[in-house]
């Protein structure tokens, strides 16, 4: 059987990475082999990416052309890690996936279309995900987490008022999307609380 395939969404700062490795212990220990991943990155050339985008020194760029790079980092991945490790039927958890790139880079109607146009061409069907959490924190929560782990990336530079738009974005997609989406209110949950929820949800997939 086919592995089921996890996004774990959310600003920087929401808990993703925590839950995600919360998420593959327990999958672990009930028998699987999950395959845990992050976005920009994870290949090399998706690391080589990464590094182009999140340079906080670089020039501003057209979001579509910034869009075109995630999809490049998306692609490699899709091609080289998530589709093996479905077919070999192991879960696999995803943090960001292409609701970041509608998120972030697609705030504009326009550049939202053309990024909803790339994931139909680059996300074959039976390769999108079966489940996307949505960590929901509001972005002055979630700065403050951040501004003490790390100096911000070229996207959270752009300030509280972007990352307000991003989160909306979350909010947009969830509501458009009820059967794919579990939005989750993370302002008060305890990182156990969180995997909890997390948890629930996952029963639908029949995991762990
Ligand atoms: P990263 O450090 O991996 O995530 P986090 O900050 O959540 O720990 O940074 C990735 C950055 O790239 C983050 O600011 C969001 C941004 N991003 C996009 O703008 N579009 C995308 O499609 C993806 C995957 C990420």
């Amino acid at each position: 059987m086919r592995g089921r395939f996890l996004v774990i969404e959310g600003v920087d700062g929401s808990g993703k990475s925590t839950l995600a490795r919360h998420l593959v212990e327990q999958l672990a220990a009930a028998g699987h082999e999950p395959l845990h991943i992050r976005e920009p990155g994870t290949t090399q050339i998706g690391e080589r990416v990464r590094d182009l985008l999140l340079a906080s020194d670089r020039e501003p760029m057209d979001s579509r052309s910034e869009a075109l790079l995630f999809f490049t980092s998306r692609n490699e991945l899709l091609r080289k890690e998530i589709e093996p490790a479905l077919a070999a039927g192991r879960p696999v958890i995803c943090e960001r996936f292409t609701p970041s790139t509608l998120a972030y880079q697609g705030q504009e109607d326009a550049s939202a279309e053309f990024i909803l146009a790339l994931d139909q061409l680059v996300v074959a069907p039976e390769v999108q995900p079966d489940l996307v959490l949505i960590l929901d924190l509001e972005p002055s929560v979630s700065l403050a987490r951040a501004e003490t782990r790390s100096t911000p990336d070229a996207f959270e530079a752009r300030g509280i008022g972007f990352l307000e738009a991003v989160r909306a974005g979350y909010l947009k997609y969830a509501a458009a999307r009820p059967e794919l989406t579990a939005l989750m209110d993370v302002h008060d949950s305890s990182p156990s609380e969180v995997l909890e929820q997390a948890l629930e949800h996952l029963k639908a997939l029949n995991l762990p």
